[in-house]
């Protein structure tokens, strides 16, 4: 993409963008920085050959604790609004549960920028970020996954997912259904986040940071997609299936036997 920057001035539409660093993601390298397709063909995870390889560390996080987050690149599209969400699926589908664990409101990845910090998209992203595991769902395996609204340029939707291994014990099912689902816009899902906006999450949770950005800009999402968090089902898919159709048996039956599999394993 460098050479398209190169030919024309749409630095903010063409550069390359941002990555999760730490948690570390699966399948490092073949994850590009670019965001989900605009149609939502690559959600969840980028889908790719190799989407699930676990190459290095595989993020062990304790329950109840506080854990570190960072990028590389410095793209930042002026920051933004970012969650950190899991699913207890090692192998996320389009139907697998997200739930949220952390919202950062406003300058995530990066604080006080208008723009982008340069173009290296290998440079380290100065900014320190942090995310809590809740202390009453269960221990497990799973997936973490880092989604992220871009502030400036594109309409975009970016999600990168990394292994999950949660350990300790006590905690409930229930517990990790009663969290907010993770917020799914600009993938063909009629839910849209403005431009120049850091968008406010419908849902945040409990676990909310709100950071300025260069520029004071909160706003919440628009378009009827945006609500269909109603329930512990699968959201609908992110294009193709009309909104009315948002509960759908067969698929909170692979849902089921998924959470079972999840649960001895
Ligand atoms: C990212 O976070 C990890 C864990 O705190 C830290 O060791 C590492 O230096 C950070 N990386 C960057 C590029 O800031």
């Amino acid at each position: 993409m460098k050479k398209l920057t190169s030919l024309c001035g749409f630095i903010v539409l063409v550069e390359g963008h941002m990555k999760m660093n730490v948690p570390i993601p699966y399948g490092r390298s073949t994850l590009e920085n670019s965001p989900l397709a605009l149609d939502g063909a690559d959600f969840p995870c980028k889908q790719r050959p190799g989407v699930y390889a676990v190459e290095d560390a595989s993020n062990v996080y304790a329950l109840g604790s506080t854990n570190p987050l960072n990028f590389t690149g410095t793209a930042v599209h002026g920051g933004g609004s970012c969650q950190i969400s899991m699913t207890y699926d090692v192998e996320p589908n389009k139907n697998s549960v997200w739930k949220v664990l952390t919202s950062i409101e406003g300058g995530c990845p990066a604080r006080d920028q208008t723009g982008n910090m340069g173009s290296n998209a290998n440079a380290a992203d100065p900014f320190q970020y942090e995310f809590t595991i809740p202390s009453n769902i269960p221990a497990g395996k799973g997936t973490i996954a880092w989604t992220w609204f871009n502030k400036v340029g594109q309409r975009e939707m970016y999600m990168n997912c990394g292994p999950l291994t949660l350990t300790g014990g006590g905690g409930s099912r229930a517990n990790f259904d009663n969290l907010p689902d993770m917020f799914k816009a600009n993938i063909g899902n009629d839910c849209h986040v403005p431009d120049n906006k850091d968008v406010v999450f419908p849902d945040p949770g409990k676990e909310v940071t709100r950071l300025n950005g260069a520029t004071n800009a909160f706003h919440a999402p628009t378009g009827p997609g945006c609500d269909s968090a109603a329930g512990p089902g699968p959201t609908p898919e992110p294009s193709a299936a009309p909104k009315s159709n948002k509960s759908n048996p067969e698929s909170y039956l692979i849902y089921l036997i998924a959470l079972n599999v999840g649960f001895v394993v």
